[in-house]
């Protein structure tokens, strides 16, 4: 059994949780509770980041303390992580007693190593305000384009990079006042003396040769680290929302300098409650690991600062750091005017199940640290079809069988097909633990679309509905039964690390309690499952819709007043007792026959084979990829299709087969002219799925 103190970036208080957020928060939740799954010991923890002059500055704007500022935002957050099923063992502040010690022993260390330096620097100063200013609050001409307007440490406009002594004309974001330079010793943390510790831990010393980040991660820390490590400055003048440096008047840590520590700090609370030995886990020696989940933009703090600190001050490094990408929305950064801005309070009020949330994040994760966009439209196709259509299908197309003929009673054995069909399953799940642990999530889910497929088509191919009208036929309606609600267990027990209200619904169902992986790969023989009820039920786009009006920002008083009305009326239209849930739309998940036709009308389509030689994703779009196919006597065809959410490595379809109508009036696109149509089947959007033709089909070929 490994113990593991789990962990992931500490959101600032400074302001309400959004979806960029949530999406390494809910990664992290989602691989310790695999891991706890997995009979590890697991300790997570986490925090706000309560420090620092922007939260400072907004507790004065808001007329508040920072203490009762920071206070109110804790709040908020802890709530939304509850509703979101976080599992933390410790939520803490870095704002707190345990944190003040930690900061205080640790900078102690690293002085009397000889680690700190002090010296003199010149900062820019608000004689107003009476404080130095962070490069964020001076305002100026850019040095380089002439560009008024930009921030003292880079300019938006030519992309230069500065020292805001540099600015033309600089002025105080705070007073407008004009800054002036200004003497003041300032504490240093002498990263350069970390060099070799930092070479040997990238390298897998403290590991035992396990690598500690995803390659692509270490490679950009190795970068930093040949181009020479910059001492770190580590104090702040007051005044300073933060805590004083001992024997230091009128400075303070800087925010980034007690952040980490807080995950001591909150392990430390921890630890103070139920009798774990905090230096188990922190001493050098220590056998336990330390996973650090963050996202790409703090790498530098994780990979270089962090573990210089710790090592300097005596105790362990991390085990690992987890990296996550940046969230975009609707294949766009995150926009307040588009409503794509989305704080996780909106989200829930708008009565989105968090748990879709969790799932169609987990389809877009692995370990490596790539953006993920949120598409609204897939999300609510995939949820419909992953979690509804597949999952929570296989026990109400069959529940209601084992009631009414057999008081619930599973059969004692498989017949041949079922073991088989079990068997494949058991082979489909087989190595999820392992997927787990290394955060690839992604091929998870794709598992269990699969697992879950290959059951649905068992049913419907069994037609229990059939069989139960046939008295002979009992002990083939009881396979039926016993097969598809032990497979429900089985994509129950690979789902619950991810969905874990949900699946605790299901346990109680099947009156059958899952408590590792491996509880679920037992066949639910001779065991009678409990009353089924309805376990989700599908997205409605309207609160899609209503979540996004919600997310826009207020433009001008006039129209804020407006928009303020408006998401005010929507939350009450949404409220999750006030919409009845609706029922499958009828354009997809459609299993009506459309209108007749004549074998004419099918004549007219000249349908194709054409062998892919080129597919890739078409930039400027989020829905477009271009192919261009071999279609052998009828030349080469580009064509574009709208199948980009169904496929993201579409390099990988370059060589199959597919299905295009060639004689589809040619089409001018933004992107280029589109020569016919390729076929899918599927509802859209990430449920799309290619057509394919058996071996030997030529390029060209008609399909008839
Ligand atoms: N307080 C620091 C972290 C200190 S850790 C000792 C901080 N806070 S933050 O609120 O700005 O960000 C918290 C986490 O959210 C970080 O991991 C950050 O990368 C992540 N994200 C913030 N916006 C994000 C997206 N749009 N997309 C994905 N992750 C994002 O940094
Ligand atoms: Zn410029």
């Amino acid at each position: 059994m490994r113990r593991l103190l789990v962990t992931h970036a500490l959101p600032y208080a400074n302001g309400p949780l959004h979806l960029g957020h949530m999406l390494g928060y809910i990664q992290t939740d989602i691989w310790a509770r695999a891991q706890r799954m997995l009979g590890n010991e697991v300790h997570f923890v986490a925090a706000d980041d309560a420090h620092g002059t922007p939260i400072m500055l907004a507790a004065e704007k808001a007329g508040k303390t920072p203490e009762a500022f920071i206070a109110e935002i804790r709040q908020g957050h802890e709530a939304d992580f509850t509703d979101f099923h976080f599992s933390y063992d410790q939520y803490h502040t870095t704002h707190s007693p345990e944190n003040r010690e930690l900061a205080e022993l640790i900078y102690g260390r690293l002085r009397d190593r000889g680690l700190i330096a002090k010296r003199s620097i010149q900062q820019l100063y608000d004689p107003e305000k009476q404080m130095f200013l962070p490069d964020r609050y001076i305002k100026g001409t850019c040095p380089k384009c002439g560009t008024p307007d930009q921030y003292g440490d880079n300019c938006e406009h030519c992309g230069a990079t500065y020292a805001p002594t540099d600015l033309i004309e600089p002025r105080s974001v705070m007073s407008g006042a004009t800054p002036v330079l200004r003497d003041s010793e300032h504490y240093f943390f002498e990263l350069g003396k970390s060099e070799q510790l930092l070479r040997d831990w990238f390298a897998g010393k403290y590991t035992a040769g396990q690598p500690v980040m995803h390659a692509s991660v270490a490679a950009k820390l190795k970068e930093w680290l040949d181009g020479g490590l910059k001492d770190w400055d580590i104090s702040r003048d007051a005044p300073y929302f933060g805590f004083p440096i001992p024997d230091a008047p009128g400075k303070f840590f800087y925010v980034w300098l007690d952040a980490p520590i807080g995950y001591l700090a909150s392990f430390k609370a921890l630890c103070d409650r139920t009798g774990l030995e905090f230096d188990d886990f922190l001493g050098t020696d220590s056998t336990a690991e330390m996973h650090h989940f963050i996202g790409k933009d703090i790498i530098n703090f994780h990979g270089l600062f962090w573990p210089a600190v710790l090592h300097g001050a005596d105790m362990r490094v991390p085990t690992a750091l987890h990296v996550n990408g940046y969230l975009t929305v609707n294949g766009a950064k995150m926009s307040k005017s588009r409503g794509t801005f989305i704080q996780a309070r909106t989200y829930l009020d708008a009565g989105i199940n968090p748990e879709f949330l969790r799932y169609y994040f987990a389809t877009m994760l692995s370990a490596a640290p790539v953006d993920v966009d949120l598409d609204l439209k897939a999300f609510e196709e995939r949820i419909n079809s992953h979690l509804v259509g597949k999952w929570v299908n296989i026990a109400s197309r069959t529940a209601g069988f084992a009631h009414r003929h057999f008081n619930g009673k599973l059969a004692g054995h498989f017949d041949a097909a079922e073991a088989g069909l079990w068997q494949d399953l058991l082979g489909h799940y087989e190595g999820i633990e392992q997927l787990y642990a290394d955060g690839d999530f992604s091929e998870v889910t794709r598992r269990f679309v699969l697992m879950a497929d290959a059951v649905n088509a068992y049913i419907a191919a069994k037609a229990p509905w059939q069989l139960a009208k046939d008295p002979a036929r009992e002990d083939g309606l009881q396979q039926v039964c016993t097969l598809a609600l032990s497979a429900f267990r089985l994509l129950s027990g690979l789902l619950k690390p991810i969905l874990p209200a949900s699946v605790a619904s299901a346990e109680q169902f099947l009156a059958a309690p899952i408590a590792d992986f491996d509880d679920a790969r037992r066949e639910l023989f001779g065991h009678v499952v409990g009353e089924f009820k309805p376990l989700l039920v599908r997205v409605d786009p309207k609160r899609i819709a209503a979540m996004i009006e919600a997310s826009k920002e207020s433009l001008g008083s006039d129209h804020g007043a407006a928009a303020t009305a408006t998401a005010a009326d929507t939350k009450v239209a949404t409220s999750a007792d006030k919409v009845p849930v609706s029922a499958p739309a009828s354009t997809h998940d459609a299993t009506g026959p459309a209108a007749e036709i004549s074998i004419d009308d099918f004549a007219a389509l000249d349908l194709r084979i054409g062998k892919v030689l080129v597919c890739e994703a078409v930039e400027g779009s989020t829905k477009l990829l271009r192919f261009e196919l071999d279609a052998g006597v009828l030349g080469k065809r580009q064509i574009f299709s709208g199948i980009r959410a169904a496929y993201s490595e579409p390099a990988r379809l370059v060589g199959r087969n597919v299905v295009f109508i060639a004689n589809l009036a040619a089409r001018k696109m933004r992107f280029g002219v589109s020569e016919g149509m390729i076929l899918s089947a599927g509802s859209g959007g990430a449920d799309l799925y290619l057509l394919d033709a058996d071996q030997g089909a030529q390029p060209g070929a008609t399909v008839r």
